[in-house]
């Protein structure tokens, strides 16, 4: 069964519990980055404006079912107020009298946000007492928080099983998106690929050889894969176990693959990673046993640059190098403005690459960028998510 969309249901005058990932990052109780936020608001304006009291449930953070103070939604709320340009009222509690009580107050149009729901351990259990309880302060459910979407828990798929359920504009974007590269990009497709592990990525990196035409890789992936070829990266950041890497080596090695990988040949090396340490470019296979490897090198990024400007499809998932230092940025920085200056369509899968896109001013020259981490990569290797599949399965409105 296909998941109904919002824009079908009837929403004037009635309850909807809408669940929106707004979980951003916090330091010191200041939002450090309000994509999510920012991403959240126009379906939430559009509900309030065709008339629905609208109530909003996201977690923040993992507080592990107790009541954390520090991960209170009250800054969020402040922050959806600015960008909506009108008042969100909230609540303590996300079930239960007080959160009933905020329900009864509201009147068409009010946008109301619920209290953090992972502050209560049955959420994450997919409790269905809890799922009913939260249900039991709506008239429909919408699914709009795909950034949580690969997630099973009751505000993300037990709730579906007790109310008319709908898919959020947000979610069905980033779908869509996601469909149409994976299904039939416009080719050359050209993956770029980086960050810390192997391990984590190992199923997407797997589908995206079959998919793409050309995958280059830099960050942590590619010290992983360089040491899996028997090239020593020194002290640099790396998995442990190398068997994932060597995986993906036998796969191409039998010819199962569609897509060339490329490896960085040259790194920016230095013996810590602080301010104002010396550093040095130098070849893979020559990196010192106590220097690291923090960025690829001037004669990778050219290559990759080369590589990247023939594509019309570029999936970008996790920087070059530690470029949160400006001495290490200039790969990825050199790979986000080939994506720029190649006019390819441009997808960048959340996280560490979202957050790169922002600070180095690449992203509104991005066609889309995801608002999931673990969901958009899980989405990638051909996962089935949770909470799409919980829509597919509700019941009739
Ligand atoms: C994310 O940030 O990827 C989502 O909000 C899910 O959060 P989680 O990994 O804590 O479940």
């Amino acid at each position: 069964m296909a998941a109904r969309y919002l824009a079908d249901a009837d929403v004037s005058g009635k309850r909807v519990l809408v669940r929106e990932d707004l979980n951003v990052p916090l330091e010191g109780g200041r939002i450090t980055d309000d994509t999510r936020i920012v991403a959240a608001a126009p379906t939430l304006r559009a509900l309030s404006d065709r008339g629905a009291k609208v109530i909003v449930l996201s977690h923040l953070g993992r507080p592990d079912g107790i009541v954390v103070e520090s991960l209170r939604l009250a800054p969020v709320a402040t922050c959806l107020a600015e960008v909506l340009g009108r008042p969100v009222l909230t609540a303590p509690d996300c079930i239960g009298p007080q959160a009933q009580a905020a329900v009864d107050a509201l009147h068409d149009g009010d946008i109301l946000l619920l209290e953090n729901v992972r502050f209560h351990k049955e959420e994450e259990k997919n409790d269905p007492g809890f799922a009913r309880a939260l249900a039991q302060l709506g008239d429909l459910y919408v699914n709009d928080a795909f950034g949580t979407a690969h997630r099973a828990h009751a505000s993300t798929t037990g709730i579906a099983s007790y109310l008319p359920s709908y898919m959020g504009p947000l979610m069905a974007r980033e779908l869509e998106v996601l469909d149409a590269i994976l299904s039939d990009p416009h080719r050359p497709f050209v993956a770029v690929l980086g960050g810390a592990k192997v391990s984590d990525k190992i199923g997407v990196i797997e589908r995206l050889l079959e998919l793409c035409d050309q995958i280059v890789v830099g960050g942590g992936m590619a010290n992983t894969l360089l040491a899996a070829e028997g090239i020593d990266v020194g002290k640099s950041l790396r998995d442990p176990d190398l068997e994932p890497a060597r995986h993906v080596f036998a796969k191409i090695h039998e010819g199962h693959v569609r897509a060339h990988l490329h490896l960085p040949n040259d790194a920016v090396v230095a013996k810590e990673l602080k301010e104002g340490v010396d550093t040095r470019f130098v070849d893979v296979k020559h990196v010192a046993p106590d220097e690291m490897i923090l960025d690829i090198g001037p004669g990778t990024a050219e290559h990759f640059r080369g590589t990247i400007l023939h594509a019309k499809t570029v999936l970008w998932n996790g920087p070059m190098g530690v470029f949160e230092n400006d001495a290490f940025a200039a790969g990825t920085e050199a790979v986000g403005q080939a994506i720029v200056d190649s006019g390819a369509m441009s997808v960048v899968g959340g996280g560490d690459s979202a957050a790169a896109a922002h600070k180095l001013g690449f992203a509104a020259k991005m066609s889309h960028i995801s608002t999931g981490g673990g969901a958009t990569l899980e989405y990638l290797e051909g996962k089935e998510l949770p909470g799409v599949a919980a829509l597919r399965q509700a019941p009739p409105a």
